[in-house]
């Protein structure tokens, strides 16, 4: 395995740091995998409309994911963001099977995205004092979520 070893962030500061990012990757990597599941079963009224908002958020998703994965090896550490880890680590409540009513879908997706928010924002207090830039990174990838939470607990009845 090969190793980076200048290390723009050091010691303690960037193992605390990287297992931060690395906790808010696999919510991410989760999250957008959940917003695909619940794009292809989404049914009933509306259907068009959160059908298509879902891949608007599955992108920012992606985004934020990609963005927190090169913050990770940017700090000279793998990003993990393997099936495996993200099933064992995750801490998204895992998506319902099967066929989901428009209703049900906005609250499935309010709750994740409120999820990996919190987990964002925890990971924006942690790594506050110990590296800025990834401070930085990780608030502006809660702000796109926070935004996509808004417009999707708008549409609850
Ligand atoms: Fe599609």
């Amino acid at each position: 395995m090969k190793v980076l070893t200048r290390h723009v962030v050091e010691g303690e500061s960037r193992t605390k740091t990287i297992a931060a990012l690395q906790a808010c990757l696999t919510d991410l990597v989760d999250l957008a995998l959940q917003g695909k599941q619940a794009h292809w079963n989404v049914v009933g009224p509306n259907f068009r409309s959160v059908h298509l908002q879902l891949d608007e958020i599955i992108a920012l998703v992606r985004d934020a994911s990609d963005a927190v994965a090169e913050r990770i090896v940017t700090l000279s550490d793998p990003a993990d963001g393997r099936a495996a880890t993200v099933a064992k680590n995750s801490r998204l409540e895992p998506y319902p099977e099967g066929l989901q009513s428009v209703s049900d879908t906005v609250t499935h997706i309010a709750d994740r995205l409120m999820t990996a928010i919190q987990g964002l924002r925890d990971g924006i207090e942690t790594v506050g004092d110990l590296d800025p830039i990834s401070e930085d990174l990780l608030i502006a990838q809660a702000s796109g979520l926070e935004k996509y939470l808004w417009m999707v607990q708008a549409q609850e009845g």
